[in-house]
């Protein structure tokens, strides 16, 4: 497991299937804002690649998000679009609705850092979120993460074209354990 200051990263248990499948990915507001296609329901027993881990899928490389203390599931990260050549990765977490706002976000982002950079020999990893989204453009900035451009009206989201901010975060920048 990979530790950071609040959270653990583990991989994905079955029993972490019904809890993510309802709280996360049943909320049609919540996944229409996160994800890049549309809400559409998910099947008991899916294969979904959000809930079921392919681990001979090279280019992802998914995480449940657990509580340090108790082990509680929290939510769910990954890094994905790994790009061996050249060396980069993007990032995406999603905390359960009662997880949120507490800090553990920022912490996720700092454990997937260490993650890209020093188990993945990664030089660059990069976030796309809402414009509007303050706590993942936060999470993202106090890792060091800097925005390198907006994509305007790039997102259908609920019926409305919305904004999304891209954010980068090089090797050489990147300080462990900094979250300023
Ligand atoms: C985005 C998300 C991962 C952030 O994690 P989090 O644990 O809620 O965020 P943190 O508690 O670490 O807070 C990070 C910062 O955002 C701020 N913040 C948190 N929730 C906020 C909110 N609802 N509105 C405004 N600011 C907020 C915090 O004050 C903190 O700011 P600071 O660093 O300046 O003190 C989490 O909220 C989430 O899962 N949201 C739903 C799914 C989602 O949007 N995923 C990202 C898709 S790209």
């Amino acid at each position: 497991m990979l530790k950071g200051n609040k959270v653990g990263l583990r991989a994905r248990h079955e029993d972490d299937i019904p809890v993510l499948l309802t709280e996360l990915y049943d909320d049609v507001v919540n996944s229409s804002r996160a994800e890049a296609g549309p809400w559409r329901p998910i099947v008991p027993g899916s294969k979904d690649p959000r809930l079921v881990v392919d681990d001979k899928e090279q280019g992802r490389v998914a995480f449940s998000v657990v509580e340090l203390g108790g082990g509680t599931l929290i939510g769910s990260a990954n890094l994905w679009g790994i790009d061996n050549h050249n060396r980069g990765a993007h990032i995406g977490l999603g905390l359960l609705p009662s997880a949120r706002g507490k800090g553990y976000g920022t912490d996720v982002v700092s454990v997937l850092c260490h993650y890209g950079f020093i188990v993945r020999g990664l030089r660059r990893l990069q976030i796309e979120t809402l414009a509007d989204n303050t706590a993942m453009l936060r999470s993202a900035e106090r890792n060091g993460f800097v925005r390198e451009g907006v994509l305007r009206s790039s997102a259908w989201v609920m019926g409305e074209f919305l904004d999304e901010v891209l954010l980068g975060l090089l090797v050489q920048e990147w300080k462990p354990g900094s979250k300023d």
